[in-house]
């Protein structure tokens, strides 16, 4: 694989991204040609591999602003390894190609987590429009933590669902722990709330008006780690062409959630613990110290000790970090929530999704009591939603081979589809009947009055 680099001065001057890095996959050599040409003199950095492999090999040692990937590859399909690289934590867009206007890959495409989708063959202005939006989109992301906290949470009330003692329990230590100014480290199996108990801490604080800012550790290159936690200045290394602001500036006011820090790089754990201890940083490439006033919030789903005790995570800083040490229960230890979170997740997802709640019956209920969760309050959250999709309890899931216990094992209805379209699919759809809505409630396999519903709500916005 050869890089291509940013081309000579004189092209510069084109409208583009000049901080991106993109990564451009596809088997036809033609098509890289073209888009490495078209995007390389409008970004940072453009990298052309040929197979999902080699793109990946890539991004295990590289940062990667956009991916914009061909879904038909040779060995692994773009769609299948999109999936992948969001399981792995890779947050960055990807915008997908086909010479196949295929409404269902659009479909998958989408559930898979692209940004945008467009169509073989494409002129340049489409390409660089699409790319725009990502920008767009991504830069916004960085800089509105504020809104993003507003849309995504629900502060103090009601956030944390569950009465059995095991969360009455967590309940008091967090209204006990929030307003307090200390650091404090979730600990507990991947599923099981963290996240949602950091926004919570947030929201219960005396900092709940600034903003809540999640980073995760997992996921930033091990080289950009430092920049983009601390930010750095101008010149402070190839490609800094501009000053710009880390996580920490972000967070300030407010609760900065480093989230995986195990994974955290050793080096960093240094630099993160005299942040922690002196309350300010030093931007890299700077002579400034920036004064902190923010909380942190860390999390991870390994026992954090063990790191310790193997060497890859350093005691100083374990000990800073769990001055409160909060550990969330797996769900299987406590059951006596399901029926409650259940309801909880019928009436939050249903509505979003545009379906009819579900009624689950006694033994039903029974079915997901016996079960022990390994994915814990995520994976019954998934199951709720594709139960919802699919219009009946979706056991089999759990229990491979198991027909369901109300009704004996009746097949599914069709998924309806309409949730998972973003607006510019939907669109796409209506284009291709010519604004037919009725045509297109069929392809999309919803009823005419939700997807006009679904169209007056983009239209309010
Ligand atoms: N007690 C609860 N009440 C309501 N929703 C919950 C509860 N616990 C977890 N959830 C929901 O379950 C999902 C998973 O929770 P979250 O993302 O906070 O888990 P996590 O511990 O951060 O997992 P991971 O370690 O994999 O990142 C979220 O949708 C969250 O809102
Ligand atoms: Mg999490």
């Amino acid at each position: 694989m050869e890089p291509s680099f940013f081309p000579p001065s004189q092209e510069r001057n084109l409208e583009g991204w000049p901080d991106w890095s993109i990564l451009v996959v596809d088997d036809e050599q033609g098509m890289l040609n073209f888009l490495v040409k078209t995007l390389a003199p409008r970004c940072h950095f453009v990298m052309s591999a040929s197979s999902a492999e080699d793109g990946a090999q890539w991004l295990r040692g590289h940062h990667v602003d956009l991916v914009i990937l061909d879904i038909s590859l040779p060995g692994k399909s773009g769609v299948v390894w999109l999936k992948e690289l969001r399981e792995q934590g890779f947050t960055g867009e990807v915008i997908l190609i086909t010479a196949f206007a295929d409404l269902d890959t659009a479909i998958e495409a989408l559930r898979a987590g692209a940004s945008d989708f467009i169509l073989k063959p494409f002129r340049v202005p489409q390409i660089l429009n699409a790319v725009k939006h990502c920008y767009e989109r991504s830069r916004l992301r960085r800089e509105n933590f504020v809104l993003r906290r507003a849309v995504t949470s629900t502060p103090g009330r009601g956030a944390l669902v569950g009465q059995s003692p095991a969360l009455q329990q967590l309940r008091q230590s967090i209204a006990r722990v929030a307003p307090v100014n200390s650091t404090v480290l979730l600990q507990g199996e991947s599923g099981t709330g963290k996240e949602l108990v950091a926004r919570e801490l947030h929201a219960l604080s005396s900092r709940a008006s600034g903003p809540f800012v999640p980073v995760n550790c997992a996921a930033v290159s091990p080289e950009l780690i430092e920049s983009e936690l601390f930010g750095h200045a101008k010149g402070a290394f190839t490609g800094a062409t501009r000053a710009r602001d880390g996580l920490f500036h972000y967070a300030q006011g407010g609760t900065l959630f480093l989230d995986e820090i195990a994974e955290l790089p050793q080096p960093i754990q240094a630099t993160l613990l005299r942040a922690i201890e002196d309350l300010n940083i030093r931007p890299v490439g700077s002579e400034q110290l920036v004064p902190l006033n923010l909380r942190i919030v860390a999390a991870t789903n390994r026992q954090l000790s063990d790191e310790v005790a193997a060497g890859r995570f350093r005691k100083d800083l374990y000990f800073r970090l769990q001055v409160v040490d909060l550990t969330l229960p797996p769900l299987r230890e406590h059951k006596d929530d399901i029926a409650e979170l259940v309801a909880h997740f019928i009436a939050q997802l249903a509505p979003s999704l545009g379906v009819e709640p579900l009624a689950i019956s006694e033994p039903e209920m029974d079915f997901l009591r016996q079960y022990d969760w390994p994915g814990n309050v995520r994976e019954l959250r998934n199951l709720i939603e594709r139960s919802l999709i699919l219009g009946t309890l979706n056991v089999s899931a759990l229990y491979p081979g198991v027909a369901r216990p109300a009704d004996g094992g009746a097949a599914p209805s069709q998924p309806t589809d309409l949730h998972t379209l973003e607006k510019m699919h939907i669109l796409n759809v209506l284009d291709s009947v010519q604004g037919d809505k009725t045509r297109a409630a069929q392809l999309l396999g919803v009823s005419r009055r939700t997807l006009e519903r679904r169209v007056a709500e983009w239209n309010s916005l």
